[in-house]
């Protein structure tokens, strides 16, 4: 057995920022925005509204669309860096929302490589038989850890979630090679010190500003181009197919300039490969299978397409999976 994508969802807050709105609060413009990100809006939370809200909505999706019983799902992964709490997971926030009451629940802090690091996981687990249906959620509001007198991140960041059920298929079919990695050593390249046990949050890390993301972007630039597209090569190569076989190509929405050097360094060419950071910014572990899921409903995807998807984040982590829809 393989383990195939059965369903998605995607689910978005409904406030907008554009980067008109961001020339109002910090030294920017929509030209430095546009050109260095390709981004024009994101996608903001307003206040009340929180993660597992927008992720249950996207599960509900992606079960209908899979034609499942929110009983039968074994397992719920909830990739995310924002959860709505410390304890319990998100994602048993989500179970409970659902009524998945027979699934175990827990979540992932792999920051943009969540939704790939969740389907490496859930994969091995459905093709031997230990999970029959599995949940796989990225799920993210990233404006509540944005620092708005930062250029240089608050432009990035954007709110959304998206949700996939995997199950059981035919070999041949579905996930055709998954890796991932991480390394630690490049925490302080992207990162937020504060709120945990290390620098807690008190008066003085709040004032701070401890617990906002920070990011050395010019660097992450860099390893990122090349992780994201070392790692597709190989899972290409597992999988025993070559880049002409891609029919869309996937890629996290950090950057549009990071999109087409990962592109270009795979050869990929320009109309088979997927952008919505125009209209959504960065929603780390959310872009990819919000991504997916767009490209179902506009019909983009089709049976037996080659889909090739590819993400970089903190950690660093980075991983990529290659499928036959
Ligand atoms: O999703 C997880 C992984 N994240 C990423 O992959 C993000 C990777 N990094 C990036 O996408 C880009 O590095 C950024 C978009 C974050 C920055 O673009 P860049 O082309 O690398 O710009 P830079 O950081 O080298 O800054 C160039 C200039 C600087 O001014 P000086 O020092 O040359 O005078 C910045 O201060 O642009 C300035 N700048 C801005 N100017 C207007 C930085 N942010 C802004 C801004 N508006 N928002």
């Amino acid at each position: 057995m393989n383990a195939a994508i059965l369903g998605t969802g995607h689910s978005y807050p409904e406030g907008i920022l554009t980067n008109a709105d961001l020339e109002k609060i910090v030294e920017t413009s929509d030209e430095w925005i546009t050109s260095r990100t390709g981004i024009k809006q994101r996608r903001k939370a307003a206040p009340g509204e929180y993660t597992s809200q927008f992720a249950a909505r996207a599960s509900q999706e992606a079960i209908k669309r899979a034609g499942i019983d929110p009983n039968e799902i074994d397992l719920i992964l909830c990739a995310t860096v924002t959860p709505d709490q410390i304890l319990p997971s998100t994602a048993c926030l989500i179970q409970a929302q659902l009524g998945a009451n027979k699934a175990a629940a827990m979540d992932i802090v792999a920051a943009c490589s969540g939704f790939l690091y969740g389907l490496s996981i859930a994969n091995p687990m459905i093709r031997c038989g230990q999970v029959k249906y599995a949940l796989v959620i990225g799920a993210e509001l990233l404006t509540r850890y944005v620092d708005y007198t930062d250029r240089s991140t608050c432009v990035l960041f954007g709110d959304g979630a998206g949700a996939a059920i995997l199950g059981p298929v035919e070999e041949g079919r579905g996930i055709l090679a998954a890796r991932i990695r991480s390394d630690g050593r490049y925490e302080e390249q992207l990162y937020a010190p504060g709120g945990g046990t290390k620098a807690g949050f008190t008066a003085e890390t709040i004032a701070r500003g401890d617990h906002f993301f920070k990011m050395k972007g010019n660097e992450v630039f860099k390893v990122a181009v090349r992780s994201m597209a070392e790692i597709s090569r190989g899972v290409l190569c597992e999988a025993g197919l070559k880049t002409e076989d891609i029919d869309l190509f996937i890629p996290h929405q950090a950057n549009q300039r990071i999109t087409d050097a990962v592109s270009n360094a795979l050869n990929v060419d320009e109309s088979k490969v997927f952008s919505n950071i125009a209209q959504h910014g960065n929603t780390s572990s959310a872009s990819i299978p919000i991504g997916l899921d767009e490209c179902v409903e506009s019909g983009r995807v089709k049976k037996d397409d080659v889909i090739l998807m590819a993400s970089f984040g903190g950690g660093f982590t980075w991983g990529a999976v290659a499928m036959r829809w």
